[in-house]
């Protein structure tokens, strides 16, 4: 049975499937993860994934931690990357990777071989950034050109960022680099992530957006003049994969 109340077609800027609460979206991210698994099972090979930080992962783990969900995984055919981290330690409550060990992986059969976090310890952010970029390209055998993920899920803040793109960032535009680091004067906070031209060669992307304080954010990103500096969400359009907003009603309150 699928959580989708509704559907709303915003043509390259995605699809948006309505569900109606957190809970829901939290399932659906998880059937996300089910699903990518199965399919490479039956293919047999590695899907490439990659997390993202934010509350909905973090339901979505407690819920892939239960065997109604965890059981359906098909672990083996998982490779588990982050798009975007903090740089503090993984023993942090800030750290994505960490957050998603303690949550459900650490306690799934998955090897630890197949789970890429990135370091940020003992290592500057840069040459954490082009270790991850090592890392991936061994992973996914693509030494040049950009690697292909099967699913990327992405957060929005109420902002308009998304990864760790944030607004009037030189990163937005980075379409060099697979992976980068910087320093984000706002947050005073060195920041790793993805970059769009790596975002964009995925096979399929999904933000999960919940709660009223996406609301004003969410028409903008979507049906608004197209302003990636000041909404770096919008630089997100894959190339020749799908784009999907799984949206919660509070959320999806001002879309028309
Ligand atoms: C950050 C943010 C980010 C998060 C988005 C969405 O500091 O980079 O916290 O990690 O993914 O803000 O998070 P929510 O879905 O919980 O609002």
């Amino acid at each position: 049975m699928t959580d989708i109340v509704r559907s709303l077609d915003f043509g390259v800027r995605g699809r948006v499937d309505v569900v109606a609460d957190g809970e829901a979206l939290a399932r659906q991210a998880a059937e996300q993860i089910i699903a990518v698994s199965q399919t490479a099972d039956t293919e047999h090979r590695t899907a490439l994934v990659a997390l993202s930080g934010g509350s909905t992962p973090k339901r979505m783990g407690e819920l892939l931690a239960t065997p109604e969900y965890g059981d359906r995984v098909a672990w083996g055919h998982l490779a588990i990357f982050w798009g975007d981290e903090r740089f503090v330690p993984l023993a942090s409550s800030d750290s994505n990777a960490g957050e998603a060990l303690r949550a459900f992986i650490d306690a799934s059969p998955i090897c630890p071989d197949d789970v890429h976090t990135w370091e940020t310890e003992g290592v500057t952010p840069s040459e954490s950034a082009s270790n991850y970029e090592a890392e991936l390209r061994e992973v996914s055998g693509v030494d040049t050109g950009v690697p292909v993920f099967d699913l990327i899920l992405l957060g929005m803040g109420d902002d308009g960022h998304t990864l760790s793109l944030f607004p009037g960032t030189a990163a937005i535009h980075n379409n060099t680099d697979i992976v980068l680091a910087h320093h984000v004067e706002k947050l005073n906070a060195d920041r790793l992530t993805f970059s769009p031209l790596l975002a964009n060669a995925a096979r399929k992307v999904v933000f999960l957006v919940g709660g009223a304080g996406k609301a004003d954010t969410l028409p903008r990103v979507l049906q608004g003049e197209e302003d990636v500096d000041t909404l770096p969400s919008q630089v997100i359009r894959p190339t020749n994969g799908e784009l999907v907003w799984l949206v919660d009603e509070a959320a999806a309150a001002n879309l028309r």
